[in-house]
């Protein structure tokens, strides 16, 4: 059955952290590679915002539809920063300052994208295709990477939180695999522009954002064993079976060239 917006909408609510004793990382601190993860998906959450000036200056600004999802979704990302905030917080880091630090940092290329994208817009109507299938993809890749890290990290608290950000980020990769699905089922120009934009632009969610090295470590960690790579080969699968992205190969090829950089970054 198709997604509903009204499901989502009912649906949508704060991640729940009232009942998470958050004092329980003072008494039993996270490890430094679960922190490290853990700081770059508080940074990624926190930036949904600033994704979201990129995707309105489409015509998804139009669609009710979208506007309406991304409304709720842009809040439920919000909340999953701060429980990350909250567990960096019990280890002593701050949140508010790592999101400043982060906004300060911002590059050519955050003010070029909004252009570059308003253009690519002009030019063709099939940019939001683009933006729900990129935004499938990085939900697929979210949603496995926190259940990676607490497979990892071992630790039930941790492991309590990351299963409730899942289950939202679940329903976030139900939207966009559908609207995705239906916008290139129904048109060859969007799947061929959005084929072509994956192999061209793609990078796994954050690298925009992040240090390369923090990219080359975090996704390393958490894809570059047995299971990780299982994993990995899973999504590149939820790929292939959206219309016309068949056989792009997209999160193992970039798993590959992260592992084989992430040595070499730790040694320079
Ligand atoms: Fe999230
Ligand atoms: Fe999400």
């Amino acid at each position: 059955m198709r997604y509903s917006i009204d499901v989502h909408k009912e649906r949508t609510d704060r991640v729940q952290t009232d009942d998470i004793d958050f004092d329980d990382f003072r008494r039993q601190p996270l490890d430094e590679d679960t922190l490290r993860c853990i700081r770059y998906m508080h940074d990624v959450e926190h930036h949904t915002i600033c994704y979201l000036r990129d995707v309105l200056v489409t015509p998804a600004h139009q669609d009710v539809e979208i506007t309406t999802f991304l409304s709720f979704w842009a809040f439920e990302e919000y909340w999953h920063g701060e429980a990350l905030g909250r567990v960096l917080e019990a280890h002593g880091e701050s949140s508010e300052a790592r999101i400043v630090a982060h906004r300060d940092g911002f590059d050519w290329h955050d003010r070029i994208l909004p252009i570059a994208t308003f253009v690519a817009s002009k030019i063709t109507s099939h940019v939001p295709a683009v933006h729900l299938s990129w935004g499938a993809i990085n939900e697929w890749t979210a949603q496995a990477a926190y259940g990676r890290l607490a497979a990892k990290a071992e630790h039930p608290t941790l492991s309590r939180l990351l299963a409730r950000i899942m289950k939202q980020e679940g329903r976030h990769i139900d939207f966009y695999a559908s609207r995705a699905r239906d916008r290139l089922a129904a048109s060859n120009a969007a799947r061929r522009l959005t084929r072509r934009a994956l192999r061209r632009f793609w990078t796994p969610v954050g690298a925009g954002l992040m240090p390369r090295e923090e990219v080359a470590y975090v996704a390393s960690y958490l894809f570059d064993d047995p299971e990780g790579r299982a994993t990995v080969a899973r999504i590149d699968r939820h790929i292939d079976r959206l219309p016309g992205l068949e056989g792009l190969h997209l999160m193992d090829g970039a798993r590959e060239r992260l592992a084989a950089q992430a040595p070499r970054i730790a040694a320079a």
